[in-house]
């Protein structure tokens, strides 16, 4: 059975909060970070229904929030592993070697750019610079800056976070509080 789309009670307390800060007809300016806080609570990523959910919760049109959807590579359209792995190959990284760093772990996990390993653990996506160009090559996965990476760093740190076997979440609520 589908997993209903519906936010959690406290998720949905911060989405109206967050609504509140805008003026009645003009919600929409909160779609960013409700469609982060409806990835990190729909397993990673913004099905169509999911963003139809989110669209009648602001009651502005679908087109509207598949437009803003698809046009930040931080939002994923398709499912995700729990682990989601963002090597930047922008010029600075491709010079320290991002692209081996990539062909690398295509083969370490045996997935290619933009595919998802066998057990759902790790997603591999190629992205453009997350402006950490001065400890390139770098990798982000959830919050975090990988930095400075070889294929030895790249195997420790890919190890330690199948080890650990949990979700990681590119967002976190916290930052919707700390701004309250
Ligand atoms: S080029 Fe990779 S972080 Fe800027």
């Amino acid at each position: 059975m589908e997993k209903e789309v519906k936010f959690s009670d406290e998720t949905l307390a911060l989405v109206h909060k967050i609504m509140k800060r805008y003026p009645e007809g003009k919600h929409k300016s909160a779609i960013i970070p409700i469609l982060h806080l409806a990835q990190m609570e729909f397993d990673g990523w913004l099905s169509p229904e999911t963003m139809d959910y989110v669209a009648s919760i602001l009651r502005i049109q679908p087109i509207e929030v598949y437009e803003v959807a698809s046009f930040y590579s931080m939002f994923n359209l398709k499912p995700v592993g729990k682990c989601l792995v963002e090597v930047c190959r922008t010029g600075p990284c491709w010079l320290l070697g991002a692209e081996d760093l990539v062909r690398h772990i295509e083969k370490k996990l045996n997935i290619k750019d933009g595919e998802t390993t066998a057990d759902g653990m790790f997603t591999l996506k190629t992205v453009e610079c997350l402006a950490s160009c001065g400890t390139a090559p770098m990798m982000q996965i959830g919050e975090t800056y990988h930095e400075n990476l070889t294929c030895d760093k790249v195997d420790q740190v890919l190890n330690e976070y199948r080890q650990k076997g949990e979700r990681v979440t590119h967002w976190d609520k916290k930052h919707i509080k700390a701004q309250q």
